[in-house]
């Protein structure tokens, strides 16, 4: 162990942002693992602190400044306690962060390699660390995540780092830089240790799985040798792109009865002329022949997806093409945003950010009410069937009844008899809410 501590260093490690963050988080974890330091999870007895961040929009940026101000507190009690930033407002911010008082060091999505030597030289009285170069290369796919939850049933696997898709809203390209594919067997080996340790779900991450490329492997073959690892482990992925997703991958998905029949789908508009300046390269029509594709592949698929109100110059007109289109899809679930300009994306340095925040509210609210009728025709379309559904653990209500997910990603609850997280059960849904399918189990 290359520092004097005379017990192993705590870190405790806060995530914020998407799943690709919570995968980061176990990486940093096995980084720094290896120099000696232990999880922990209480803030109070932790020596090192390491905020992992997201920068999508601005709410999420002045969380983990709230978030900050609050370790400025325990740092007064403790002049001892180290914290790092660490994720895409690291980088997004760089130097900026450094001038907070309680930041000491910062570290960007592609030099988590480097935390014990900025560490090291921390500890070392060297002053302030900060890393935020960027990588074409790193993918981390070496390094075996440390899971955070142990007894987990889902692992994330990245399989790819970056972005090079550039929508003109998104500040992803600049915090996680260009895009590249991890080698196959690398994933292939994790996926295969993450089932040796009894993970019953793999999920497979990337800002735009479509579009990986590792050698011959595109991500339609990559998915079906995680599909053939184990045929009681379920396979899921995130993020497609529509304007990459291939039938190829319709097709393997429809092959393995364990690739999960779920498809996240981010359309962010309705309107040609939104998707045009949002640089999506698609139109409302190629992404509805897209899900009419899905559908057509594989009936009982759900489709979700993304979607953002108030983007620059949206009118009532094109805000009512995203309605209509959200109709003529029904998707199964939704992650509705208004749109939050970011500095240095293409959108903030070339299109005025000029739909009011009342009015951007305003449709984000209306979306929403339509979102909850959908959802809730969704699951009452699955009353009285039934599904095999993956126990994740106890419901948020009740230790008495269990939460377990369907292919389709819906949240099942049940009640527990008998039962417990990581196996299969046959349910049958007896009542559903917009969000739940209330079930019993079948036999
Ligand atoms: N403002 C609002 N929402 C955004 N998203 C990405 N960038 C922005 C932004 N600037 C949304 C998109 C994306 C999801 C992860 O976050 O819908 O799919
Ligand atoms: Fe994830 Fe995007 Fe947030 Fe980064 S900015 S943590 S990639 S959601």
């Amino acid at each position: 162990m290359s520092n004097n501590y005379t017990i192993a260093p705590r870190v405790l490690i806060e995530t914020y942002g998407c799943q690709m963050n919570v995968n980061d988080s176990e990486v940093v974890l096995a980084i720094l693992s290896k120099v000696g330091y232990v999880l922990c999870k209480e803030a109070s007895l932790a020596d090192l602190v390491l905020i992992n961040t997201c920068a999508i929009r601005d709410n999420a940026e002045q969380r983990i400044l709230g978030r900050l101000d609050f370790f400025r507190l325990e740092k007064k009690r403790r002049p001892s306690l180290v914290v790092g930033v660490i994720g895409c407002m690291a980088e997004r911010l760089k130097e900026k962060l450094l001038d907070h008082p309680v930041v000491d060091l910062v570290a960007g999505p592609d030099a988590y390699r480097d935390l014990p030597r900025l560490l090291e030289a921390l500890r070392a009285g060297d002053g302030k660390q900060i890393n935020t170069l960027l990588s074409h290369e790193e993918t981390y796919g070496d390094i075996s995540p440390v899971r955070m939850d142990p007894n987990g049933v889902s692992a994330y696997i990245s399989i790819m780092r970056g972005c090079n898709n550039v929508c003109s809203y998104c500040v992803v390209p600049y915090t996680r830089g260009a895009e590249r594919s991890r080698d196959c067997d690398s994933i292939l080996r994790e996926a295969r240790e993450a089932i040796d340790a009894g993970y019953k779900e793999i999920i497979l991450l990337g800002q735009n799985v479509d579009s990986y490329k590792f050698g011959e492997v595109g991500f339609a073959q990559l998915l079906a040798r995680v599909a053939e690892l184990s045929p009681s482990v379920r396979v899921r992925f995130s993020t497609s792109h529509p304007k990459d997703m291939k039938d190829e991958v319709l097709l393997t998905m429809a092959a393995y009865p364990n690739i999960c029949k779920h498809i996240h789908l981010p359309v962010q508009s309705g309107s040609n002329a939104m998707l045009e300046k949002m640089r999506r390269r698609h139109t409302r029509e190629w992404y509805l022949e897209r899900v009419a594709r899905i559908r057509e592949i594989m009936p009982d698929c759900s489709i979700t997806t993304d979607v953002i109100t108030g983007f620059c110059g949206e009118t009532e007109a094109d805000f009512e093409d995203t309605l209509r289109l959200f109709r003529q899809v029904r998707f199964d679930a939704a992650f509705m945003f208004q749109y939050s300009e970011r500095p240095g994306t293409l959108a903030q340095r070339h299109y005025p950010d000029d739909v009011p925040p009342e009015v951007k509210t305003e449709r984000l609210n209306r979306i929403i009410a339509l979102q909850n009728e959908l959802s809730a025709e969704s699951n009452r379309r699955d009353v009285g069937r039934e599904f095999e559904v993956l126990i994740e653990g106890f419901s948020k209500r009740s230790t008495a009844d269990l939460m377990g997910r369907t292919s389709q990603n819906k949240a099942c609850v049940f009640p527990a008899a008998g039962h417990a997280k990581g196996e299969y059960v046959t349910v049958r849904v007896l009542d559903s809410t917009p969000a739940t399918l209330i079930c019993e189990v079948v036999e």
